[in-house]
């Protein structure tokens, strides 16, 4: 029925559209964002220093973290590190949202917030 190929096509085309724009949707929405700075700051910070220098935990800050592969600070903040005080976050956190972090990290979040 040349009507019905016409409609699959079209249902075709929109469910890679809305695929498409999941994908592009990685990225926390601008709220998410501000919750994990704060996150970032109050929590992290409890060990981390408030400022990220380090404390209890090693310093967060770019010259720290910039030459390490993003991939294991993502696996570290997600599973903690077995038999020290770093905690796992996953749960809390979904991996887009601590890559998302782990960028913020590795280039510097500053004083912005
Ligand atoms: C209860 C204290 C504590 C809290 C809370 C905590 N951490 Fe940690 N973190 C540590 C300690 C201690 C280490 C060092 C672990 C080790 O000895 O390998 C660490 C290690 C890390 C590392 C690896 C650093 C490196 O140079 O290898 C990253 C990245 C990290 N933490 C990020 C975070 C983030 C992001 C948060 C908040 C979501 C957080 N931590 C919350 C204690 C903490």
């Amino acid at each position: 029925m040349p009507a019905a190929s016409w409609v699959d096509r079209v249902a075709l085309g929109l469910a890679i559209w809305s695929l498409a724009g999941s994908a592009a949707a990685a990225e926390p929405s601008a709220e998410r964002q501000d919750e994990l700075i704060h996150l970032l700051r109050h929590d992290c910070g409890s060990c981390h220093g408030l400022t990220l220098k380090g404390g209890l935990g090693p310093s967060l800050l770019p010259d720290a973290l910039g030459d390490q592969p993003a991939e294991s600070l993502v696996a570290i903040i997600l599973d903690g590190v077995p038999g020290r005080p770093m905690p796992p976050w996953r749960g809390l956190l979904v991996e887009d949202e601590v890559v998302w972090l782990v960028g913020r990290l590795q280039e510097g979040i500053g004083d912005a917030r």
